[in-house]
């Protein structure tokens, strides 16, 4: 068998696979990255994503010659939770359910994240359109990479502990610290008196009562 030689997550790594091999099995089977997950083989779900030169590709349909072109990197080859601030983001935010595409998913969010910092909901959408997900976790994802963006915006070393991200100073919205003016002091309108409220309507004692407390009507 011919024998290639890739770079991944910074590392050269010499295979010797056959020239029709698909990278995604190069990966999980011979170099035992099985973060990258297979879903469909046909570049459908998106589980398989991984970065050739920075750029999202499905890694079931990119073969073993085209994956020497460029540096690959694979969901291992990112930072730890601790330091990566995608993997941050979708701890925060608990957006894996099963967990299955979430590799690929942050993989194409990372990816978004390098090219356009301030992503829009539409972006995001755009970006992440080749995955699927069957736990729906779309939502959070949102929620997630908007996350991630705010923490790769804050201006370094002048966010204080307990700031979210994206926000100097300490925790918190920017709080109002004088304290409230009594009403009718100097320069304040005089005390109202309370609104009053409207006499509640009672149905009469032979209404029936619903079913749904809610109110609702039942969907199945
Ligand atoms: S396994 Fe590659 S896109 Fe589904
Ligand atoms: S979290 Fe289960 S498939 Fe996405």
């Amino acid at each position: 068998m011919p024998r290639y030689t890739l770079k991944v997550n910074g590392q050269e790594r010499a295979v010797d696979v056959a020239a029709d091999t698909p990278l995604l099995w190069v990966l999980r089977d011979t170099l035992g990255l099985t973060g990258t997950k297979y879903g469909c083989g046909m570049s459908l779900c998106g589980a398989c994503t991984v970065h050739l030169d920075g750029e999202p590709i499905r890694s079931c349909v990119t073969s073993i010659v085209e994956a020497t072109r460029g540096a690959i990197t694979t969901i291992e080859g990112l930072p730890p939770v601790s330091e990566h601030p995608v993997k941050k983001a979708w701890v925060a935010e608990d957006v894996p359910q099963c967990g299955y595409c979430q590799p690929g998913m942050i993989m194409s969010a990372t990816a978004l994240l390098l090219k356009n910092p301030n992503p829009e909901d539409k972006d995001i959408d755009q970006a992440l359109s080749g995955h699927i997900c069957r736990c729906g976790t779309y939502q959070r994802i949102r929620l997630a990479v908007h996350r991630a963006a705010r923490s790769l915006n804050a201006p370094l070393g002048r966010r204080q502990p307990g700031a979210p991200p994206g926000q100097k100073g300490p925790g918190g919205p920017r709080q109002n610290t004088a304290p409230p003016a009594a009403p009718g002091a100097k320069g304040q309108p005089p005390p109202q008196p309370p609104p009053q409220r409207p006499p509640v309507e009672r149905p009469p004692a032979s209404s029936p009562l619903p079913d749904d407390p809610d109110g609702g009507g039942g969907v199945l």
